[in-house]
């Protein structure tokens, strides 16, 4: 296998909403020579099919707001679990960090003053949990699609240099520092090793260890597997998001913005369920409690005719608000479900969504390990990191702002570091590791052994079945023992396709392994929490309990198993308190 070499100062893996920011503003320096690494086009990436808006107290809508009342909502979503000084961080540069993607060129919508116009989201109140407020700021249902789009656009004007379609397989971390990564050129089949003083990871969730799921099939969260087999701990990977409303049966996400612009979630009865679960916020209650609720109903026998699924209904809202705001959806509904939302309810189920926890971080985007040490040069953001600012349950549209907030703070960060650092060796073979796993896979062919597909089919189900909204230790035990077996049977998975290009039979197989991983570590989390917090549901113990688990999980893999540690949460405004909604 031929080997190509790179150097440059500063390394961005993944070009999503964070990936891109971070690169413009590495970019826009001059003195920093940066590329970003993506395994898709750039444009592909799933920032775009964020829908319904991004966080901002920008008060447009002639109601009042202020960034600690997002602050006050954020914390209260997250149950308490976020770190206070990371999501102040977050809601303080959020109107600035949107004033700033709308000067880039961003199309949000507009109110009748022509100011950026803002919609109401599950779990955004005004005066600390008073009523619903619109902070929500859109570019109609396709608002990820425009941040990524703009971003893409300022990355080409500032000359950020693009290597797409090539997945990182291997970082080089050595000595408690991050000396680079080894990419895979998808087209070709070749290695490239990239060395730099500065790396950053931004590759995004892994939805996709789940059956039902919003995440598109690239969201096999690569990152966080390839800097845990590094011994890199991830934290808190037991809290992970189910969207209240994916299609029924496919998991493709509706926003939560048809709530937001008054849509009902109805069950077969036809009543409007979560005023009893959540009589304030009702249907714009936090989605770890809508999903909660749906899933109630359902096993109440309650769903729509009997099955695993309830209605949204839209239909109230008229054609001209479904047309003009939430025209995605629309198009949705009608080609997958061949229904009108005018007319029709819109079939869904909760969908396996968004990763809480992921790559330690500090509100720099720089790794830190297990005891708090900096992993020097190493860094990351966006959904594969946990920076803390969603704590146990995210709300709606914090994902685009943590992406844009800390996107930019890393690019900084990372700049600053680069004009200090020197550039560390890499070794005499630093792609050695990559290329002797990637033989182990290529080099078993045919029908003696294990199919990637068949083993990640059965791994999305073990994970549907066992570790999802409702937890409890004989699921959770029954998960493990079966991902172990799959694990197992992993190691004899066989390559078919020959090809030396486009070898999608080998990048699935790597990715089912890695996967495979992440569902271990998740598991394992989940069984060790005996509390409920947030998304983390454990029937067999349904309270929440601070005095024993206020705190962070990390967790890292060792010797076969997983070694546990834990942090303390940061606490600077709101003591935690029971969450009524
Ligand atoms: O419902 C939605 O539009 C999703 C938004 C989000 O996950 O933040």
């Amino acid at each position: 296998m031929r080997v190509h070499e790179h150097t440059f100062d500063a390394i961005v893996v993944g070009a999503g909403g964070s990936g891109l920011m971070a690169a413009v503003y590495l970019a826009r320096q001059g003195d920093v020579r940066t590329a970003v690494l993506s395994k898709l086009y750039p444009t592909r990436s799933h920032t775009g099919t964020a829908q319904g808006g991004i966080g901002a107290a920008l008060g447009n809508m002639g109601e009042e707001d202020h960034w600690e009342w997002h602050m006050f909502d954020t914390v209260k979503g997250s149950d308490y679990l976020g770190d206070q000084d990371a999501i102040e961080v977050m809601c303080r540069e959020s109107p600035e960090v949107v004033y700033e993607l709308e000067h880039m060129g961003l199309p949000f919508s507009r109110n009748e003053e022509g100011r950026i116009a803002q919609r109401r989201f599950g779990g955004h109140t005004s005066n600390y949990g008073e009523a619903p407020v619109r902070r929500a700021c859109y570019a109609a249902d396709r608002t990820g699609h425009m941040i990524l789009q703009t971003l893409y656009q300022q990355s080409i004007k500032n000359d950020v240099q693009f290597f797409d379609e090539y997945q990182v397989v291997d970082l080089l971390i050595e000595g408690g520092a991050c000396r680079g990564a080894v990419a895979l050129n998808i087209a070709t089949g070749e290695l490239h090793v990239f060395r730099c003083k500065a790396l950053v990871l931004a590759t995004g969730g892994y939805g996709q260890v789940w059956e039902i799921t919003s995440n598109a099939v690239t969201l096999t969260g690569d990152g966080m597997f390839l800097v845990a087999r590094r011994g890199v701990p991830l934290e808190d990977m037991e809290f992970y998001q189910f969207h209240p409303t994916g299609i029924r049966g496919m998991g493709i996400l509706i926003t939560e913005g048809v709530r937001g612009e008054g849509g009902i979630l109805r069950n077969h009865e036809g009543e409007r369920f979560m005023e009893r679960y959540a009589p304030n916020l009702k249907d714009l209650a936090s989605r770890d409690v809508v999903s909660r609720a749906i899933y109630k109903e359902i096993r109440a026998g309650r769903g729509i005719d009997g099955k695993r699924f309830v209605h949204l209904d839209a239909t109230q809202l008229g054609a001209e608000v479904i047309e003009t705001k939430l025209p995605e959806i629309a198009d949705f509904c009608r080609t997958y479900l061949g229904i009108d939302p005018v007319t029709e309810p819109i079939p869904v189920q909760p969908t396996a969504h968004y990763a809480m926890g992921g790559i330690p971080t500090n509100v720099n985007g720089a790794v830190v390990g297990m005891h708090g040490e900096p992993i020097r040069g190493l860094y990351a953001i966006g959904e594969c990191a946990c920076v803390s600012v969603h704590g146990a349950n995210r709300l709606g549209t914090n994902s685009l702002v943590d992406l844009v907030v800390f996107g930019r703070r890393a690019g900084l960060a990372m700049a600053d570091y680069c004009r200090h650092a020197d550039l560390e060796s890499a070794g005499d073979d630093p792609a050695g590791p990559a290329r002797e796993e990637l033989e182990r896979l290529w080099s078993t062919a045919g029908s003696d052994g294990e199919n990637a597909a068949e083993i990640r089919r059965e791994m999305k189900q073990v994970m549907m079945d066992n570790v999802s909204v409702f937890r409890t230790e004989e699921l959770l035990q029954e998960g493990l023992a079966k991902i172990a077996a799959l694990r197992e049977r992993a190691d004899r998975i066989a390559i078919d396709d020959r090809s030396q290009g486009f070898n999608l039979d080998l990048t699935d197989a790597w990715e089912t392994k890695g996967m495979l991983e992440l569902a271990h570590i998740m598991t394992f989390c989940a069984l060790n929490r005996t509390e409920s917090r947030g998304a983390h549901s454990r029937e067999d113990y349904p309270d929440r309990d601070d005095e024993n688990w206020l705190k962070h999980t990390l967790a890292v893999p060792r010797d076969g198993s997983i070694e546990i540690g834990y942090k303390p949460v940061s606490i600077t405004r709101f003591e935690p308190k029971e969450r009524v909604y």
